[in-house]
């Protein structure tokens, strides 16, 4: 079938096998069926964080694992459990209306539950980690479900063991978040404050954070409905104090961000400023609003994709001496 619906880019390439889970046994289910064909099996969440270069030769299982479980609670904070196949967004909504605090920074990402912790999702100055209580997930080989918590996990900027020591590994099945009933909101974040003043919203709630996440995204991101796309592109890099000091004499007005080990730079700075945003080639190109998004106007395939990126990558390593390394997997 082609995966066309199934990803955001909205590239048409076929995978040999398709299923959809919908629980625990349709997953071994599947699984078993892989091991009897030979063949390997890809977990697809929302299908908004690949980049498709081919057409998969492999059972692709689509995660529609539902279920929204409150499992604990205190004066303080509620724990609840939800399945992989939640759409994000979704999960996001239900918790601004029961007025939980936690997820209101992380409104309209796309994609599903199942797969925030995989890269550890993240905007506005907050992370899945943040909220993050334990995962669920199950062994590919040996079928057993197997609980993670957030150490077992290590999580790094948009990374995780699912990614690196584990890849392959394991299929997320559930993932449990500790909210806050009493919420401390975190609007340090430039971008949201201003928001909030344009609102004239003086005492801010979950949902006013929410409201404000939403138009600040739909003002720079594209909606993946009507040009596809996956968000950022490429991850942010860290260069060394001492690298941000020597760009810093030529380009006094580039924004940095200190972290544990150095600084933090904006890609799509880097990638503005060597001359790409807006830019088009053919079917693909970059998003207008947010050089840090690579997008599809309509029937370009992965492959061109692919070699812009690899333009912008050498562009941005000839004008700055920066590696960008890309955040989207590609298959
Ligand atoms: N900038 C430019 N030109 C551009 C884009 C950005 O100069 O075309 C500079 C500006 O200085 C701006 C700064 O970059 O102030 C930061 O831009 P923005 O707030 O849009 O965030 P970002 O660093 O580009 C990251 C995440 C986003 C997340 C936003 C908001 C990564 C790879 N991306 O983008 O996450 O929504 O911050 O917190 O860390 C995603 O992962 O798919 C994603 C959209």
């Amino acid at each position: 079938i082609s995966l066309q619906p199934y990803n955001t880019f909205g590239i048409d390439k076929k995978a040999r096998f398709f299923v959809i889970a919908r629980s625990i046994s349709d997953l071994k289910e599947a699984l078993a069926f892989a091991e009897e064909q030979k063949i390997e099996i890809f977990v697809l969440g929302g299908g908004s964080n690949i980049l498709l270069t081919d057409n998969l030769d492999q059972l692709v299982i689509k995660n529609e694992l539902k279920g929204i479980e409150i499992i604990e609670e205190d004066g303080e904070n509620i724990w609840v459990k939800v399945g992989a196949g939640e759409v994000w967004h979704d999960w996001v909504i239900y918790t601004i209306d029961q007025n939980w605090g936690g997820l209101e920074n992380l409104s309209l990402i796309p994609g599903t539950v199942g797969a925030s912790p995989m890269q550890n999702i993240g905007a506005y100055g907050v992370e899945i980690r943040d909220t993050f209580d334990s995962l669920e997930a199950l062994h590919r080989v040996d079928k057993s479900i197997q609980k993670f918590d957030a150490l077992a996990c290590e999580f790094g900027y948009r990374e995780s063991v699912f990614k690196h020591k584990l890849k392959n590994q394991y299929i997320i099945t559930s993932v449990t978040f500790k909210l806050s009933k009493q919420p401390k909101f975190n609007i340090e974040y430039g971008a949201i404050k201003e928001t909030l003043d344009a609102f004239n919203i003086q005492s801010p709630s979950v949902k006013a954070i929410s409201d404000a996440v939403i138009h600040i995204r739909q003002s720079k991101l594209p909606d993946p409905k009507e040009i596809g796309n996956a968000g950022s592109f490429f991850k942010n890099p860290t260069i060394s104090d001492s690298t941000y000091q020597s760009l810093q004499k030529e380009h006094p007005e580039i924004p940095g961000y200190p972290n544990e080990e150095g600084v933090k730079v904006p890609a799509g700075w880097l990638i503005e400023k060597a001359g790409w945003k807006g830019k088009r080639i053919g079917k693909v190109g970059v998003h207008e609003k947010q050089a840090l998004v690579l997008v599809n106007y309509g029937g370009g395939q992965g492959e061109e994709i692919v070699s812009l990126a690899r333009e912008i990558q050498a562009s941005v390593l000839e004008k700055f001496g920066i590696e960008l390394s890309p955040e989207v997997n590609f298959l």
